[in-house]
């Protein structure tokens, strides 16, 4: 069997062979594909990239129809259930488990960079109080580029490994940094000897001049939490991180765009907009009018935290959230937006609307309800989604700015517009 696509061009009979690699053919093999040889060639067409691949990644696995999600090949159950938050980082940076050397060392790397410049909080104050936190944060991680001018020396392996731990242990500290500056209260610096999210629990909850010691139960259901969110592959924000890195910009403005790629309702947003919908919805009994709503809106109106670009199925992450609500609940007590959003599950899975759509919850459903049970504010959600995709997405940059095939990217359009035509002087124009 030949590993290759036939083509017949029935504008001019001719017919051309295109080589196929792992199943997919390459754009520009299409572009001889032309009627008159003066001609640019044949592209494809692809709004929102339904079915383009724009790189070759070994990080992150998804089979969106079987609800399979793998970080370098080790099943997300496994590692949400075995590994902690730092060494699934390390595992996804360096392709391999750590050793328990190799993980005291890279933990205590990440761990002595989570300070981050007093000069740098003083630009907290110049926000409004009620600043939204993801435009705080993606303002500050932009601001820190400023800092660390040597992070443009991006073909520098030991450079880009330093703004790596930097950027990674930077996110709680600085995600810290906007939580409290919305209540008004002054920055908690960074603990050493605490684990990543029993540190970052410190600097959210800590009160001046007392001892804080992190509920070992939801510090753990936060590990699990950023476990789950750690990276996803070439997501909206990860193609931004990738496309914004391709010009050879630094690692921090690159992320800055990610996050606010990530700020957007249909994205990271989505948990945010969870919590509204359900303290929206109320009680049980107003779910059905709600489903009958968001069919009848035609798109306008959707249930947030269902449906998903690749996952046609449950997605996996939303699976081990709703065994970790458990957990939290026995600690916090249990949300009672829990009901309604176990009930709207229900509903919407035997709804032929969402059936026939494939609409399952998303990794946003339930997120939203624990973070809510363990105090915090909707508006943070985005954030705590934030800190943990960092690792992702700064080892997808690392995978682009060192494979050879990616350029800077820069899609090509159709152009529909006006013809050439000459400029009209303002007083000719009728
Ligand atoms: N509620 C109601 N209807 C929906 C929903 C939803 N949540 N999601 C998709 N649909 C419908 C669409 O209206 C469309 O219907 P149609 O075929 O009759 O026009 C069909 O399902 C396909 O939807 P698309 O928008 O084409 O699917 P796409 O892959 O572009 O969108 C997305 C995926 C953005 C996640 C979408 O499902 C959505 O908006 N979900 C709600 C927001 C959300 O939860 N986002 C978080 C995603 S996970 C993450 O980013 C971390």
């Amino acid at each position: 069997m030949a590993n290759t696509l036939t083509i017949t061009d029935n504008r001019t009979g001719k017919s051309y062979e295109l080589p196929i690699e792992h199943d997919t053919v390459r754009a520009m093999d299409l572009r001889k594909i032309k009627v008159t040889d003066d001609e640019f060639g044949m592209m494809t067409y692809d709004p929102a990239f339904m079915n383009t691949a724009s790189c070759i990644s070994k990080i992150t696995y998804i089979d969106g129809d079987k609800g399979i999600l793998r970080y370098r090949g080790y099943p997300i159950d496994q590692l949400a259930e075995k590994s902690s938050h730092l060494e699934v980082a390390y595992l996804l940076m360096h392709g391999e488990l750590p050793t328990a050397p190799q993980l005291k060392e890279w933990s205590d790397a990440i761990m002595s960079h989570s300070d981050v410049f007093d000069q740098l909080q003083k630009g907290l104050s110049g926000f409004r109080q009620d600043a939204h936190p993801m435009g705080m944060l993606a303002s500050l991680v932009a601001a820190l580029s400023t800092y660390y001018p040597e992070s443009r020396k991006i073909s520098d392996p030991a450079n880009r490994q330093l703004q790596i731990h930097r950027l990674i242990a930077k996110m709680p500290t600085l995600g810290a940094w906007c939580f409290r500056q919305r209540k008004g209260l002054a920055p908690v610096a960074p603990e050493k000897g605490l684990s990543y999210t029993g540190n970052f629990l410190q600097m959210l909850y800590k009160a001046e001049g007392q001892k804080y010691s992190p509920n070992p139960v939801l510090e753990r259901a936060l590990d699990i939490l950023f476990i789950l969110h750690a990276d996803h592959e070439q997501n909206c924000s990860t193609s931004a991180m990738r496309a914004i890195g391709s010009s050879q910009a630094d690692p921090y403005v690159s992320m800055s765009g990610a996050l606010s790629a990530l700020y957007g309702p249909l994205h990271g947003g989505a948990n945010e907009q969870v919590l509204v919908m359900l303290k929206e919805i109320g009680s049980k009994d107003h779910i059905p009018a709600f489903i009958k709503e968001v069919k009848e809106g035609k798109g306008e109106k959707r249930l947030m935290g269902f449906g998903h670009r690749v996952y046609k199925n449950y997605d996996p992450r939303a699976k081990i959230i709703k065994q970790t609500a458990d957990q939290v609940f026995e600690v916090t007590g249990r949300n009672p937006l829990l009901d309604i959003a176990l009930e709207l599950e229900r509903i919407a899975l035997q709804d032929e609307y969402f059936v026939k759509r494939k609409l399952y919850p998303n990794v946003d459903f339930y997120s939203g309800i624990i973070y809510q049970a363990m105090g915090f504010p909707p508006e943070f959600f985005t954030v705590l989604f934030a800190i943990p995709r960092a690792a992702g997405w700064l080892v997808q940059w690392l995978e682009m700015v060192t494979d050879p095939e990616q350029k800077i990217a820069r899609p090509r359009q159709i152009y529909l517009g006006s013809p050439d035509r000459n400029y009209v002087p303002l007083n000719q124009r009728a």
